[in-house]
């Protein structure tokens, strides 16, 4: 009697849409992908899906920094995303984005079915509002001295210092980050999400076997001091979903984030005739996992099953919780250069050493896991390369050479063959349960003893007696039939080697279910190296590169100008190229009614006059002024303030207050000319 297929839908954690991957979210996705490619060679039906997680502030704000919309970000983020999920052998089925229609529509309704069961409470609460943005303040986006330990600049939900978490409102001397304004308090009205309305519910799901012990022993922290009700809504402007009947509230990212999963996979049934709501309602008979970081458990153990059960939906079979990544035993740090990007990392290295190591070193549990840099050139070395590419390269060149790529017709060592066969299932087990690192050392145990077979028979030697043809070419047969078996194996963690070692094999792509079938009178192609040894020097030159990118971040002095005002994001050429400095006459300056800042400028810059108002009142008298050379920035839009319109800026240079500086005239500098 055939089995059928199970149906399973899989998902890693969305990435925020405005920042790069680094390596520490790899952890997660060569994790899952790994899963999904176990099942799929194992014949079930599986489909891996993801999407940019593209709402909220921070997204909104970066927008605004770089001159684009937060349209145009989050298209240009998903692009280098997915680029670098695919170079990383990350093989989603759908990759889409939570700003989407079909998470719009997810979003909205199953906002309204909770509403009209009476799970939405509103009420008036008071925030922290930037009086000169003329927004409400995220957390974050609140800095000022720690109340605990005095640390300055620190972020309004918890001091990166002393480790103390508080509310924003007691922070001493808070700022806005966005404006450097003081934050006021001020009302508004919010949506919540009545949690508490589901503690039964959740108590029992939470202990039914969904979660990983440890998660389960963390919520009931959660559960003990009282499941609070969840503020689903952010006052405009804000990047995101705008929150049916109720005018200028949007939804806050988190609540539409997870629907994220459900709308990438509907995008992915209509493109693909695939019915949603038979894998998405629930009575449905299809499986769902999730898998996380330990960071966001709340959000998916809590809000997610609670909003799924509420709304109608099926709620998740077991969500998979993991840890952090370190890098030689410590936080991934920007200065030490071990902040890694997917990118950079790509630049230096093979992708499969990464994700075999990461499965080396995975156990299916919430502790943090460590990149130990020697121990990865060790690992990678000594088993992908020394113990499995080994098998193949000792193998091949006889038969090819040989006997013209033919494989003998019968295995030399059938015990070994139902050994290596015979582990099969243990080894899926931990697959399933992802117990990678048991499943990995396994397998290079049955390398071992394929190498220990290799070694005992010394083909090398066969080779050179008259007469040992046969015995020859069934020793080889032998080595390539344990190669083909723990390539197999591996597949899930390094499928492009396995897609190579398929080539050589001459066979087709594949599946659990071929393991028992060994490949005998059989012909295979050319060897050529399936993987080569990982150095020091790429490694090293990582290491560089993640220290160059992130330049400006970690040169931050702790004293000096840079220190209270460090430099800004790095931009590219092209938007520097943008900028047309222009040398500018001060043809006419005078003081400004009302503004004590301010100097009103006029400018020649060769036949064009502009009218320009500078912060520069504090450091000159405007008589001084006239008829000096400054630097302008010609090609600024016109920007209309209080005074008038403002149309350029002009360009000064010292410490500020009293002490900024101007050009004294030049002979060569003539209005109008391009600064370079
Ligand atoms: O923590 C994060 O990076 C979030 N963007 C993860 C969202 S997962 C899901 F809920 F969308
Ligand atoms: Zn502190």
């Amino acid at each position: 009697m055939s089995v059928s297929p199970r149906k399973i839908l899989v998902t890693s954690a969305l990435p925020y849409a405005n920042g790069p991957i680094h390596i520490g979210h790899m952890v997660e996705y060569i994790q899952t992908d790994i899963w999904v490619r176990f099942h799929k060679m194992r014949g079930q039906t599986c489909y891996y899906v993801c999407a940019d997680d593209a709402h909220g502030t921070p997204i909104m704000l970066r927008a605004e920094k770089e001159g684009i919309t937060p349209e145009q970000l989050i298209a240009k983020t998903s692009e280098d995303h997915q680029a670098d999920f695919r170079d990383f052998a990350v093989d989603f089925d759908n990759y889409h984005s939570t700003h989407s229609e079909e998470n719009k529509e997810l979003a909205t309704s199953i906002y309204l079915t909770l509403k009209e069961k009476g799970h939405i409470n509103r009420r008036t609460i008071k925030q922290a509002y930037d009086p000169e943005k003329n927004m409400f303040l995220p957390d974050r986006f609140i800095r000022g001295e720690c109340p605990k330990c005095g640390a300055k600049d620190q972020y309004g939900d918890s001091c990166e210092v002393c480790g103390a978490t508080y509310a924003p409102t007691d922070l001493k001397n808070p700022i806005s980050a966005i404006s450097g304004t003081t934050p006021i308090e001020k009302e508004s009205e919010h949506h919540f999400f009545k949690l508490n309305d589901f503690n039964k519910y959740l108590h029992k799901w939470t202990r039914a076997g969904y979660l990983q012990n440890e998660v389960t022993n963390k919520l009931d922290e959660w559960f003990e001091s009282g499941l609070q009700e969840w503020d689903i809504s952010r006052d405009a402007p804000y990047f995101g979903f705008a929150i049916p009947e109720a005018e200028g509230k949007y939804f806050y990212v988190w609540l539409d984030a997870p629907m994220g999963y459900l709308a990438s996979f509907k995008n992915y049934c209509e493109k693909n005739n695939l019915n949603f709501d038979d894998w998405a309602k629930a009575d449905s008979d299809t499986e769902m996992y999730h898998f996380i970081g330990k960071d966001i458990i709340y959000f998916h153990a809590l809000f997610w099953p609670a909003i799924l059960h509420g709304s109608g939906y099926r709620t998740p079979s077991a969500i998979f919780a993991h840890g952090f990544l370190t890098v030689d035993g410590q936080k991934m740090s920007k200065s030490r250069g071990t902040f890694v990007t997917a990118r950079t990392y790509l630049n230096h290295l093979n992708p499969e050493y990464l994700r075999y190591y990461f499965a080396a070193k995975l156990s299916g549990g919430v502790d943090d896991i460590d990149l130990n840099l020697d121990d990865f050139v060790f690992r990678v070395n000594s088993d992908l390369v020394g113990k499995v590419v080994n098998i193949a390269s000792r193998c091949a060149g006889f038969i090819k050479k040989r006997f013209d790529g033919q494989l003998a017709d019968t295995l030399h060592n059938e015990e070994l063959f139902q050994k290596m066969i015979n582990c099969g299932e243990q080894i899926a087990t931990y697959y399933e349960k992802r117990d990678y690192s048991r499943a990995m050392r396994d397998i290079m145990a049955l390398a071992d003893k394929a190498n220990q077979y290799i070694d005992e028979n010394k083909p090398w030697i066969i080779a050179k007696e008259e007469g040992k043809d046969n015995e020859l070419q069934a020793i080889c047969t032998m080595g390539i039939n344990c190669f083909r078996i723990l390539l197999l194996y591996l597949k899930p963690v390094v499928p492009k080697m396995a897609e190579q070692a398929e080539a050589f094999l001459n066979i087709n792509s594949l599946r659990w279910s071929d393991l028992n079938q060994p490949l005998l009178k059989h012909t295979i192609n050319q060897f050529k190296p399936l993987m080569t040894r990982v150095e020091k020097e790429p490694i090293e030159a990582m290491i560089e590169e993640s220290k160059e990118n992130l330049a400006p971040a970690n040169s931050s002095p702790t004293s000096g100008p840079l220190a209270d005002n460090p430099i800004a994001d790095e931009i590219q050429f092209d938007d520097f190229s943008k900028v047309d400095l222009r040398i500018a006459k001060i043809l006419k300056a005078e003081h400004v009614e009302g503004a004590d800042k301010l100097l009103q400028l006029t400018l020649d810059i060769g036949g064009v006059t502009k009218n320009v108002f500078a912060g520069i009142r504090s450091a000159y008298n405007p008589k001084d002024l006239e008829g000096k050379l400054t630097v302008m920035v010609a090609n600024l839009a016109p920007r209309k303030m209080r005074f008038g319109l403002s149309e350029g800026m002009v360009l000064a240079a010292g410490p500020g207050g009293k002490d900024l500086f101007i050009l004294n005239p030049d002979e060569g500098a003539q209005p109008g000319m391009k600064v370079k």
